[in-house]
């Protein structure tokens, strides 16, 4: 696989922060060829362009539909040469057009531990269940809401007086840790996926 990442956001971009500074470190061997925000306000989209990152900005509503608007990704990511797409914090549901054109190729980061509390407001569904351990989730996507082979898991214990930001603010210092190392794995190659279980003999030491 080449070492081209796509990072789609739709917000702050602190993890596609994380992935900028571990690659700046050395820690990650890879380069971010674009970076596709479907918002133009989206915080993310100065990061990148401070790190001299190409950025493109696709709005939704300028597409009659979603297969339309997936496609117009896949152009934008293979006109990058990208080989492997990193959805951080990008709002949207993958569609079968940028799976198909990215089987297997295409990681998701999630801040509960998979299956517990997909969808939106992660921690806030953790604190209301009642919870003592959350943490967070690189997967790799398929069609469904969070779902697809788990790469990656980091628990993060929930405290007696956590609240929302608490806890999130807690999932993400581990998120930044998760996904620029779970990107490493995949990359690296020699995994595969049976079922649901991503099988890595050789995981990274
Ligand atoms: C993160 O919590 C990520 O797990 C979720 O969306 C949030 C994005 O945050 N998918 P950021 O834009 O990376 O700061």
């Amino acid at each position: 696989m080449s070492r081209r990442l796509g990072v789609l956001i739709s917000g702050r971009g602190s993890n596609l922060q994380s992935i900028v500074d571990a690659i700046a470190r050395g820690d990650l061997n890879a380069s971010i060829a674009v970076v596709i925000s479907n918002r133009a306000e989206a915080g993310g989209l100065e990061r990148a362009r401070a790190a001299g990152i190409e950025t493109a900005v696709l709005r939704t509503r300028d597409y009659p539909d979603r297969p339309s608007y997936d496609r117009a990704l896949v152009a934008v990511l293979q006109s990058h040469g990208v080989d492997l797409v990193c959805l951080a914090g990008f709002m949207r549901l993958v569609g079968a057009p940028l799976l198909e054109a990215f089987p297997q190729r295409i990681l998701n980061i999630h801040p509960s531990l998979l299956p517990s509390f997909p969808g939106l407001e992660a921690p806030a569904q953790a604190l209301a269940y009642g919870v003592a351990v959350s943490g967070a989730t690189v997967h790799l996507v398929d069609a469904g809401l969070d779902e697809g082979p788990i790469v990656a898991q980091a628990a993060v214990p929930v405290l007696a007086d956590d609240t929302e930001a608490s806890l999130a603010a807690r999932i993400l210092v581990e998120e930044h840790r998760l996904y620029p190392r779970a990107i490493a794995t995949v990359l690296e190659g020699g995994w595969r996926v049976e079922g649901r279980r991503f099988v890595n003999p050789t995981p990274e030491a």
